[in-house]
């Protein structure tokens, strides 16, 4: 039909309708010609042929004309418009001229066209789709032949590569002579599966990317690969992200081993260790592999355990004086610092510890010394109160050479009254050394349960008889019903010598430079506000505004040089400030000093 219509279409001549109306009327004159010669005369058969013949004319007439009107109207009708449906137009209309055959025709091939014109329409909308599709998706598409040539691009790849059609893929994808000796494009000809490569490529301003390919088949009718289409997407700021971060990575992972603390990174909840940097694998002598099999808890001391888990999983917290075993077994003192971090997915801390030990070591030797010097300052006193003790056994001992040299019998009440007497002298003098012994030793950094008011009298078993010799007056007023504090009672007592030594020296130098006769020590102890509270009052020359700001400064002083060292004020501070308390000064020049120290009530166990 179609190729019938290429030929040449087929014509209804104008001479074939009046033909046929002719031939018509023809079997009519005939048979009205038969008629008349069969039942007329002969004039009557002349009138019967010119009347047949005259029906012969208007009967050839009459059917031609309807033929020619109704017939070959409508099939030239349906033919050309059967030509412009073939020839993709389907908006014109096609009339049934009558309700005939090919009026009937006509209807079936309206329905025909409306029914093509639909389904070209659906056909053009899914092209029109995948023809959007293709060009606008946002990654480079290239259909490629057998031999690598690109056949088609799309807009994305076309606005990036330039217009390549017709070249090589490896050519214009990478400025390669060859072939890449990996081509997915060729495996998808071989086995018609889909590949995945990652590939660098260049493009046309030159610059580098990275990209990846994904190529897929394209079949013809009879299931041959006929094309390959490769799909790449631009991934180049990706890799270029994940080059920053290896290298922010590799920047902070250097930080990290080479900070000179040791840092471990601790899951919040088990404490299991997830890291450690250099320094923590030489500080405590463990592999990496060793300590990541390890809680953090284990190289910890049983006794500050407790303080570890104490560790808040929402913010940075501080921890001080945290004893830490190494694997050698020796023990170190660390202050902690810790943060809360997420690492590889975990809800971690960052545990920052400080080795403090010789720190720790350098102060205690500084305390030490200290102590040192205040024994030498109080030996004086410390003599005298001595003395007491043995002037009374010394009288006992007379009294008994005595009475042996006289031969004389002693009374038994009497020998007991001296024996007990120098008894109690002894052990009072025992006391006074031990006292000075204990005051002498090296003190642990622990903290114990401790009453503050016993730290100021054991001060005044060895300086009491001293502030006598000086006629200093002390005012103990002390509170007996104070909690306890969390202290070391050793160290607290030193700093309580300081202060007394100090008041004793202001004390003097007023007396000596302004006169008067007011010589008093008052220690006050109270509790306010939940802490504990210890005042050191002195009626001495006070503390020039201009000092005030440096009197805890180490080595400062303002006594003549051997008296002072300027160390008793600084190391007071240390030692208040490792039980957690402060120290306040108020001062008036001429008028005296008050030290006020406050230390946290106990409140649970440590
Ligand atoms: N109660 C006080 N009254 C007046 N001045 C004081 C008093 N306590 C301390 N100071 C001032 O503070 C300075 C520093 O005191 P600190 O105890 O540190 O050292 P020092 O007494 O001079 O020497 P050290 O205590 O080492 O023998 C003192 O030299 C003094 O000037
Ligand atoms: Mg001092």
């Amino acid at each position: 039909m179609v190729r019938n219509l290429k030929k040449g279409p087929i014509k209804l001549k104008k001479g074939l309708s009046f033909k046929l109306g002719l031939s018509l009327g023809l079997i009519v004159f005939v048979a009205i010609l038969g008629f008349a010669s069969y039942c007329m005369h002969a004039h009557e058969r002349q009138k019967m042929v010119i009347l047949a013949f005259i029906l012969l004319i208007f009967i050839s007439t009459a059917v031609g004309l309807y033929i020619l009107f109704f017939i070959n109207r409508s099939l030239k009708q349906l033919l050309s418009r059967t030509r412009q449906i073939a020839q993709g137009d389907y908006e014109q209309e096609i009339i049934a001229y009558t309700n005939d055959e090919i009026g009937q025709l006509a209807q079936s091939l309206s329905e025909m066209q409306k029914e093509i014109k639909t389904k070209t329409l659906q056909l053009q909308r899914t092209i029109n789709e995948f023809q959007t599709l293709f060009e606008s998706v946002p990654c480079y598409i290239t259909v490629q032949d057998k031999n690598f040539k690109i056949l088609r691009t799309n807009k994305e790849w076309a606005r990036d590569f330039g217009d390549r059609i017709g070249e090589y893929c490896y050519a214009a994808y990478k400025g390669r002579g060859t072939k890449c000796a990996d081509c997915i494009v060729e495996k998808t000809f071989k086995d018609g599966k889909i590949h995945t490569s990652e590939e660098i490529g260049k493009k046309k301003d030159g610059s580098i990317a990275h990209f990846i390919v994904s190529t897929a088949p394209i079949r013809n009718e009879k299931d041959e690969i006929v094309a390959v289409m490769e799909m790449s997407t631009d991934v180049t700021i990706l890799r270029l992200l994940e080059d920053e971060l290896k290298k922010s990575e590799e920047k902070y992972r250097h930080l990290f081993n080479n900070d000179p603390n040791p840092i471990f990174v601790i899951h919040q909840e088990s404490l299991q260790i997830l890291d450690a940097n250099q320094r923590a694998i030489e500080h405590y002598g463990y592999t990496k592999s060793e300590l990541q099999k390890m809680t953090f808890l284990d190289i910890v001391s049983p006794r500050d355990r407790i303080r570890i888990k104490s560790l808040s999983a929402n913010k940075s917290s501080i921890l001080d004086k945290i004893q830490h075993v190494k694997k050698d077994g020796n023990l170190i003192y660390v202050d902690i610092r810790s943060s809360p971090v997420e690492y590889l997915k975990h809800n971690a801390l960052i545990i920052t510890a400080s080795d403090i030990t010789e720190r720790l070591q350098t102060e205690q030797q500084l305390v030490q010394a200290g102590k040192m010097a205040t024994l030498g300052e109080m030996s004086a006193g410390v003599a005298h109160e001595l003395n007491q003790p043995l002037s009374v056994i010394k009288t006992g001992t007379n009294f008994f050479m005595d009475k042996i040299k006289k031969g004389e019998r002693i009374e038994e009440n009497a020998l007991k009254t001296i024996a007990q007497e120098m008894d109690a002298q002894v052990d009072r003098a025992t006391k006074i050394i031990n006292h000075l012994r204990e005051f002498g030793r090296k003190t642990d950094i622990t903290k114990v349960e401790v009453q503050l008011n016993e730290c100021i009298k054991g001060a005044f078993t060895m300086l009491g008889r001293q502030l006598e010799l000086h006629q200093i007056k002390v005012v103990l007023d002390l509170n007996e019903q104070l909690p306890p504090i969390m202290a070391d009672m050793n160290r607290l007592e030193q700093v309580f010598i300081n202060m007394i030594i100090n008041a004793r020296d202001a004390i003097e130098e007023r007396v000596k430079r302004l006169g008067g006769d007011e010589q008093i020590l008052t220690i006050r102890t109270s509790l306010k506000d939940g802490s504990v509270v210890a005042e050191v009052s002195d009626t001495g020359i006070g503390i020039p505004d201009d000092v005030k700001g440096r009197i805890f400064e180490p080595f400062f002083t303002t006594k003549e040089v051997g008296k002072g060292t300027g160390l008793g004020l600084p190391i007071s501070y240390g030692i208040v400030r490792d039980f957690d308390g402060t120290i306040e000064v108020e001062s008036k020049f001429g008028k005296g000093t008050t030290f006020r120290l406050r230390f946290p009530v106990k409140t649970s166990p440590q």
